[in-house]
């Protein structure tokens, strides 16, 4: 399991010091969410942000689009220093020309789904994904309550990537994960968990990516 603190429940004042805090404890990675106002309702950074934090950081880097057509900004993120760049199914029209451009760019390519949408797609694009997000609260806000019905999902997610050939996606679910429900996201089949508001309320980091690990393999 990997670990992808949210910086969204962050102090935004201190992003460096917290970058430098999450390396200090051992994390990997970072789970940068970038919000348009549009997409969702919620406004946060952008591209400039993310390309000084970059400049400051060893973290793995990733980005979380949730912006209407965001293959308008792919080469941009590329630029700001994204490792992975994840988008919508639900913002974008042509869904394997996104993924092949991101992958063309030499990142990582991730996609997301929203908790109400069919994840029929993925049959269709098992072998242009790195990973696959499954959205375990409606996005745009931190601290909301996780959805149940995100199990089931993470395991078809799981079975359909399986079907295809597609072992080695990873499988992230981001939204109201904790302590409490890692041990059974990741029985489903999930990878990656990002956590926003039950990471950065609980330190020392440490400690906390310690109880995340303990929980992801009870
Ligand atoms: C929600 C964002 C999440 C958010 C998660 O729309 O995509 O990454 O930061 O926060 P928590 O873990 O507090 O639900
Ligand atoms: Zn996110």
């Amino acid at each position: 399991m990997i670990l992808s603190p949210s910086l969204l429940s962050a102090d935004f004042g201190r992003l460096t010091e917290e970058l430098h805090a999450l390396e200090q404890a051992g994390v990997r990675w970072a789970h940068l969410d970038v919000m348009d106002g549009m997409f969702v309702p919620n406004i946060t950074f952008g591209q400039a942000v993310i390309k000084s934090l970059r400049a400051r950081s060893g973290l793995f880097f990733d980005v979380h689009l949730m912006i209407e057509q965001p293959e308008r900004y792919v080469a941009d993120f590329r630029d700001a220093g994204a490792d992975m760049l994840v988008v919508h199914a639900e913002a974008v029209r042509h869904v394997q020309r996104v993924l092949a451009d991101i992958r063309a760019r030499g990142m990582q390519a991730g996609l997301a789904f929203n908790p109400a949408t069919p994840l029929s797609m993925l049959e269709w694009v098992a072998d242009d994904v790195d990973m696959v997000l499954i959205m375990s609260v409606n996005p745009g806000f931190g601290g909301q309550s996780f959805l149940p019905v995100t199990y089931a999902r993470v395991a078809e997610a799981r079975r359909i990537l399986d079907s295809r050939g597609a072992r080695d996606v990873r499988i992230q679910v981001d939204g109201g994960v904790c302590p409490e429900n890692a041990g059974a996201l990741v029985r489903a089949g999930a990878d990656v968990l990002v956590s926003g508001s039950a990471f950065f309320k609980f330190p020392p980091y440490a400690e906390r990516l310690a109880l995340f690990e303990r929980a992801a393999q009870a």
